[in-house]
């Protein structure tokens, strides 16, 4: 068995809204309940020694949202981050965020800026947060940066490979997520990570993000390591017993 964590495990918090819903509750009480999760999850993740961990927190067809939806999912991080911020730097947590910045209202672009900025020297676990992130846009900002490049004589297109592109990208020198999860029922991609999760194993769960937890991660990790399992060469599933 191949008993690896994934170093890198990308997750899609769907549901929110469906489980406010349920309980009578606004789609933004949803979000909340989300927010309150994603802490839990990034304690888990810090737990199970998960060295990345990649939130899509907000996706570019999230614009589409009742305005006081997107209203409230701009303010999140502003709150999130004012609270959580000290005890980030005590926990050596790094934050980083992927996605088109320039888009967003001020205190939100700010507050995603200022949490990047002020754990940028932390050493513990990455957590990403993919925020106005698609995967759409993020191919085509690289294409667009590496093609000024290219015009300013600053780039051979010689040497465009695979792993310089993958510098052009949002997610720049993190490494392709190895597990991908998305709660709350769907079974889409959803313009997340198109690029980065092009060899990711990919698990569904119908449970709503807010009731995600710590097991159902261990769940999700479970069936990764299951899965990897039945790549190994038979060479390596014996090295793999021996070092347990
Ligand atoms: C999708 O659920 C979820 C989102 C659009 C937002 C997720 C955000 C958080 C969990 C919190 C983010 C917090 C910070 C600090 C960045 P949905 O609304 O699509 O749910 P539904 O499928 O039930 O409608």
């Amino acid at each position: 068995m191949n008993y690896s964590i994934p170093k890198h495990v990308a997750i899609m918090m769907d549901g929110n809204g469906r489980w406010g819903k349920k309980r009578g509750l606004t789609r933004s009480e949803g979000h909340y309940a989300g927010a309150k999760t994603m802490q839990k999850i990034i304690d888990a993740c810090i737990d199970f020694d998960v060295k990345i961990l990649t939130l899509y927190a907000f996706s570019s067809e999230n614009w589409s949202r009742p305005e006081d939806e997107v209203n409230y999912l701009m303010h999140l991080p502003v709150k999130f981050f004012n609270q959580k911020l000290p005890e980030f730097m005590r926990r050596n947590i790094n934050i980083r965020i992927s996605g088109n910045l320039a888009a967003l209202p001020d205190p939100t672009r700010e507050a995603l800026m200022k949490a990047e900025k002020k754990t940028g020297n932390n050493t513990g676990i990455i957590v990403n947060f993919a925020f106005n992130y698609g995967g759409r846009d993020d191919i085509l900002q690289g294409i667009r940066r590496v093609i000024h490049e290219v015009q300013n004589n600053d780039m051979n297109l010689d040497m465009m490979d695979e792993d310089l592109f993958q510098q052009y990208l949002y997610t720049k020198d993190l490494p392709d997520p190895e597990l991908v999860i998305r709660t709350g029922g769907e079974k889409r991609v959803s313009n997340f990570l198109l690029w980065q999760s092009s060899m990711s194993e990919l698990y569904f769960t119908d449970v709503f993000f807010p009731d995600f937890n710590k097991e159902l991660l261990y769940e999700a990790i479970k069936e990764y390591q299951r899965r990897t399992t039945l790549h190994l060469t038979e060479n390596q599933k014996w090295e793999s017993t021996i070092r347990g």
